[in-house]
């Protein structure tokens, strides 16, 4: 499938601290809708669906979703119907986000809280099955067996010389994917994006290994959490790098690995990759919090 030809990131340097190099492979440059970790978990689910004959995709995702976004932008490339149900039904479907899924002609349900959190239940599958049709399922965030295995491809022989790889976690498949695929010498570092305490029962479901660790410092809260010290270090970045980040999860991972080697948590020396996943999307939906609260905001 075309989308899923060229696959390939750029390693972008950005600087040495303290004698240690980071270099930030730019996975958000991948596609400019289908992109970051998004592109890699969806590629071989997508392969098997339309390879199983499947001519709708459904799947789960709260209202600034990027997956939500990337699937319903794959799909329309794919020509796939697409529908996506929705975390809450109080959202305004009219978030740049979700207008921006129903562009590419997804279908949106949203649903309350309550039954959202039934998602993994037969009861509401069987139910959204009376209500769409038959569909290929691709769970919340992405993250399944398939997913994994994209995610295997983001590291390539051009990376066997960084000692520590960073990325920032959600469900964990992302990191399921690079643990999987990192060389002995490597250790892989997720910082958490959110407050889970199932995460690491998670990932050892995908992965075997023990080259891996999890950092929970740097949720600022939780979930799409922010303050105004880390917008204040993603505009900072993107100033000095030319590069933006986004305020979920990689403005949270750049300034968690900056400040571990400002207090000198690794040897100098060492060389860093740190993964830019994506989701640069979900800025604008951030911005407009940002303006209710009188923060400053988020510079693309
Ligand atoms: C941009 C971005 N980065 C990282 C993650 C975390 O990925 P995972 O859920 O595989 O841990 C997500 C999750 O959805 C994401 O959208």
């Amino acid at each position: 499938m075309s989308l899923f030809l060229s696959q390939n990131s750029v390693n972008q340097y950005l600087t040495s601290i303290n004698g240690i190099e980071i270099t930030l492979k730019r996975e958000d440059q991948l596609h400019p809708t289908v992109s970051g970790n998004k592109f890699r978990k969806l590629k071989y689910n997508l392969l098997e669906a339309k390879q199983k004959g499947y001519h709708t995709l459904l799947t789960f995702g709260g209202a600034f979703s990027n997956h939500l976004t990337a699937t319903a932008s794959a799909g329309k490339i794919l020509g796939f119907k697409t529908i996506g149900v929705v975390r809450g039904q109080e959202e305004r479907i009219s978030n740049h986000s979700l207008q921006f899924c129903q562009d590419q002609g997804m279908i949106l349900y949203p649903i309350s809280r309550e039954d959202y959190s039934k998602k993994h239940l037969p009861e509401l599958i069987i139910h959204l099955k009376n209500k769409f049709g038959n569909f290929y399922l691709i769970p919340e965030g992405g993250t399944n067996n398939l997913a994994v295995r994209g995610c295997k491809e983001i590291l390539t022989e051009d990376d066997e010389c960084f000692d520590l790889i960073a990325c920032s976690v959600a469900t964990g498949g992302t990191l399921a994917g690079l643990i999987e695929s990192a060389l002995p010498h490597q250790k892989i570092l997720g910082i958490s994006a959110l407050k889970n305490q199932n995460l690491i029962r998670a990932i050892q479901k995908w992965t075997s290994n023990y080259n891996w660790n999890i950092n929970h410092d740097y949720t600022f809260g939780g979930y799409a959490k922010v303050s105004p010290s880390l917008i204040d270090f993603i505009n900072t970045f993107n100033k000095n790098f030319k590069t933006p980040l986004d305020p979920v999860y990689t403005g949270k991972l750049l300034f968690g690995i900056f400040d571990l080697i400002e207090s000198k948590q690794w040897p100098s020396g060492i060389k860093i990759l740190v993964i830019h996943t994506g989701g640069l999307q979900g800025i604008e939906g951030m911005n407009q919090k940002l303006l209710k609260k009188k923060w400053p905001k988020i510079i693309t």
